[in-house]
C-alpha cells in the first residue's frame, strides 16, 4: 500500500514528536519539512527544548526530505498530502486554513486556534474541504485516558460520583521566540495545558451546564493556573486544575482520580504503576491499557482514516471548537468571579 506523504511544519518541542511518529508509523512517510530555524532544518535539533542532555538531537538524519522556510512552500509542495503543523497557536489559524484549500489533508496540534471565532472559520473551511482534518486533542488517545472513557461509557463500576483531573508543570520557556510565555499569543496555560482535561471532561461527559473557575495570571500574563467546577447537576462533581505555575525542578505531571459507586480509579504520570484501581471489594486492580503514547495513536488513526477514506469521528472540528469556547468560559468565570452558562 502506498505511504501517505506528510510534510511537516514547525519543528519545536511538538513538532520533533510528530515527526518521529510520521516515521515510525508505516502507513507514512516525511517527505517535507518546513521551519524558519536554519539549524533545525540541519538537522541541528539540540536546542528543541527536552534535547538538551541528547547528543544524537544534534545530528539528525533528515536525508532525502525536502527543506522550506517558508511554510506556504511546503503547502504548496504537490508531493506532500498531508499538512501536519505543530506551529505556535497564533499561526494555526493562516496556515491550517491555507493548507485545506489547498486540497491536502490537515493535522494541526491543540487548541485549534487562540479564539472561538477563529476556529469557526477553520471548522466552516474543513466542512467543504476536499481533504481530512483533525486536532491534536491528544488525550483523547492517551491510553489511560482512553481506559477511562470506555469505564465511564460501559459502567463497569457503575456511575461516577466525582471525577478530579489535574495537569500541572512549571513554566515552558524553550518556545520560539519565548511565544508560550506571551498570553496573547498561546492564550496562556488555561488555553495551552489546562484544554487537555476541558475537552477530556467535555468528551466523556458532554457539555457542562455552567462552568466556575477561580484562576491566577501568570509569567504569560493570561491565567496560568486555574480550578475549575463543571456543573452537572448535584450527583455528580467535576473539577479539573491545570497550571504552569510551579516552581523548580517540579516534575510535569497529569492525573486523575474518579470515584464509581464500586471502585475508585487513580491514575497519574508520577506513579508506577500509573494506574491503579481500588475496588469496594477490597481489589486492587491495575488495568492492562495500551500501548503508546496519545501522540503516536492519534497520529495511527488519523493515517488510517485518510487510508480508508474516512472522516474523523475521535475529534472533530467542533469538537475542538467547543473545547476552546469551554475555556474561554473558564477564563471569563476566574476574571469576573462568577459562574458562566454553557450554550454550545
Ligand atoms: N499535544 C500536546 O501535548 C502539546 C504539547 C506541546 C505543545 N503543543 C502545541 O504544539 C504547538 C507547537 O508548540 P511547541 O511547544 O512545539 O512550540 P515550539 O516553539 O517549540 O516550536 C515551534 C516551531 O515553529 C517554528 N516556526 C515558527 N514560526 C514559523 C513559521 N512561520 N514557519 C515555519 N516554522 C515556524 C519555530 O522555529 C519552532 O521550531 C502549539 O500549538 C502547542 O500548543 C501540544
Amino acid at each position: 500500500m502506498a505511504k501517505v506523504k506528510v510534510g511537516c511544519i514547525g519543528l519545536g518541542f511538538m513538532g520533533k514528536m510528530h515527526f518521529g511518529c510520521y516515521r515510525e508509523n508505516s502507513k507514512s512517510e516525511v517527505v517535507a519539512i518546513a521551519d524558519v530555524d536554519d539549524a533545525k532544518l540541519s538537522g541541528d535539533w539540540s536546542k528543541i527544548g527536552g534535547n538538551i542532555d541528547d547528543p544524537s538531537a544534534a545530528n539528525v538524519d533528515l536525508s532525502g526530505i525536502k527543506k522550506y522556510k517558508e511554510a506556504s512552500e511546503l503547502i504548496n509542495d504537490p508531493d506532500v498530502e498531508l499538512v501536519d503543523i505543530t506551529l505556535p497557536t497564533f499561526q494555526h489559524t493562516d496556515y491550517t486554513i491555507e493548507a485545506l484549500q489547498a486540497g491536502k489533508h490537515v493535522m494541526v496540534e491543540k487548541p485549534m486556534a487562540l479564539t472561538v471565532a477563529e476556529a469557526d472559520k477553520i471548522a466552516d473551511v474543513a466542512r467543504k474541504a476536499k481533504g481530512k482534518f483533525m486536532i491534536g486533542q491528544c488525550i483523547r488517545f492517551w491510553p489511560e485516558y482512553e481506559w477511562l472513557a470506555q469505564i465511564i461509557k460501559g459502567r463497569k463500576y457503575g456511575r461516577v460520583k466525582s471525577a478530579i483531573f489535574r495537569r500541572r508543570t512549571v513554566a515552558p520557556t524553550w518556545g520560539w521566540q519565548n511565544w508560550l510565555m506571551n498570553s496573547k499569543r498561546s492564550g496562556g496555560a488555561v488555553l495551552d495545558l489546562h484544554i487537555h482535561d476541558t475537552d477530556f471532561v467535555n468528551y466523556v461527559f458532554k457539555t457542562p451546564k455552567k462552568v466556575e473557575s477561580a484562576g491566577v495570571t501568570g509569567p504569560s500574563g493570561g491565567i496560568d493556573h486555574i480550578v475549575t467546577n463543571y456543573d452537572y447537576g448535584k450527583n455528580m462533581l467535576v473539577s479539573a486544575e491545570g497550571g504552569w505555575t510551579f516552581h523548580g525542578a517540579y516534575p510535569f505531571e497529569m492525573a486523575y482520580t474518579v470515584i464509581f459507586d464500586k471502585a475508585t480509579a487513580e491514575f497519574s504520570t508520577s506513579k508506577d504503576p500509573t494506574l491503579q484501581v481500588y475496588t469496594s471489594g477490597g481489589k486492587l486492580e491495575t488495568p492492562k491499557i495500551e500501548p503508546g503514547d496519545g501522540y503516536q495513536r492519534e497520529i495511527d488513526y488519523f493515517l488510517t482514516c485518510i487510508v480508508k477514506k474516512q472522516r474523523p469521528k475521535t475529534v472533530t472540528a467542533k469538537d475542538a471548537r467547543n473545547a476552546i469556547y469551554l475555556v474561554k468560559a473558564e477564563e471569563r468565570s476566574a476574571r469576573d468571579h462568577r459562574n458562566v452558562a454553557i450554550s454550545i
